[in-house]
């Protein structure tokens, strides 16, 4: 647990008060509690002056503790009890709060807080050279299932890789933060399995009320066409989809419904599963030239383990597949062109480039596991 202090002198402002806006904001709140329970409002108001003042000041501290009429040390108890209040002037676009906790750690919250050393300052809760961005460790943020993960301000980011942080912190220097989707980084759907559900699929699927988990077993199974079918079916990561789902996934939910048939189904080989058509399923979202599809093979006898690389669940494992991908050398030697449509196909925006694939798969084609460990610093996932 980090030591929470006040800021040092140097840095507190003289006095505070609520801007007009807040000040009717906050007497509002206060009305909210029955008589003499006014102080239940401490930690609304402490956020309101810290999103005022961009950090919580003595000064907003007294301050609040005098609106509530309240001791000054239970505000500071409460200040300081919290990470989500910062205690000294944090990054103006981004300070990013990387969870520490041993779930977290244990998925490379270390590697992260590498990242932020290395791109934000050496120190935490210090701001970078422009004062844009700073970090800090904290504790459990609640999304361990999706670990590891970081906090920027009130948007959670998770099922990060070290490339994918440094993505995310370059965006918000550039300020251009609200292009990342916050959320899992991966093809799942809030903490569902990653590439979707894994049990009870034909249980749930008679009473499902949205189809964007229910539908991911399907969705994979539609997206295998044959190495040489002109139109690729849509295998959208499940992170872009809306729990709305369209009517187009629908009719493709409800063709895959019947593809599938009974229980024994779900287990069927990929390439039994493609044998019938989808003729509902959504066109691709990009325009895709098949002159740079990778070239596919035929399934060999022992296909490479895809998941190794960090990106690829056993979701997109079973859409690369479908599209003849089955060897880390096939990935190896994409070239530019190919990546791009494999990434346009997958409606990946870039995340191919950036959890540089290729690079990985050389190094699981050079050496397995340990050539990844020399290259990376790390295990594969
Ligand atoms: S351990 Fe990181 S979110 Fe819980």
């Amino acid at each position: 647990m980090s030591v929470r202090r006040l800021a040092e002198e140097q840095f507190q402002p003289a006095a505070f008060s609520f801007n007009a806006e807040n000040t009717a904001w906050a007497e509002a709140t206060i009305r909210k509690y029955p008589a003499g329970r006014q102080q239940s409002a401490v930690i609304p108001l402490l956020m309101r002056a810290q999103e005022q003042e961009g950090w919580v000041t003595k000064a907003a501290i007294e301050y609040v503790g005098e609106m509530l009429d309240m001791p000054f040390i239970r505000v500071l108890e409460v200040a300081t009890f919290y990470t989500q209040f910062q205690l000294k002037p944090i990054g103006t676009r981004a300070h990013i709060q990387v969870c520490g906790t041993t779930p977290c750690m244990l998925r490379g919250a270390e590697d992260l807080i590498h990242v932020c050393k290395s791109k934000i300052h050496p120190e935490p809760l210090h701001q970078n050279a422009d004062g844009t961005l700073s970090w800090e460790e904290v504790e459990c943020q609640g999304a361990c299932v999706n670990a590891p993960m970081v906090m920027i301000f009130k948007d959670a980011y998770e099922d990060l890789t070290t490339t994918q942080l440094e993505h995310i912190i370059d965006r918000f220097a550039a300020g251009k933060g609200s292009d990342i989707k916050p959320g899992p980084q991966v093809d799942r759907v809030f903490s569902a399995p990653v590439g979707g559900p894994v049990t009870l699929t034909d249980a749930i699927q008679p009473i499902r009320f949205s189809d964007a988990p229910a539908a991911a077993p399907a969705a994979a199974e539609a997206s295998v066409p044959p190495a040489n079918a002109a139109k690729p079916v849509t295998d959208a990561p499940e992170t872009d989809k809306s729990l709305k789902t369209p009517a187009t996934d629908k009719k493709a939910a409800a063709a895959n419904t019947k593809v599938k048939g009974d229980s024994a189904d779900t287990a069927r080989p990929v390439k039994e599963a493609v044998a019938t058509p989808v003729a509902s399923a959504p066109a691709p979202a990009a325009a895709l030239d098949e002159k740079n599809r990778p070239a596919g093979i035929e399934r060999p006898a022992t296909p490479d383990d895809l998941k190794m690389i960090s990106g690829v669940g056993p979701k997109i494992e079973a859409t690369l597949n479908g599209l003849g991908v089955y060897t880390f050398e096939q990935i190896a030697k994409w070239k530019k062109a190919e990546r791009e449509w494999v990434d346009s196909y997958l409606k990946f925006s870039g995340r191919i480039e950036r959890d540089d694939w290729v690079k990985q798969a050389k190094a699981l084609a050079k050496g397995g596991e340990a050539e990844y460990i020399k290259v990376f610093g790390k295990k594969p996932r």
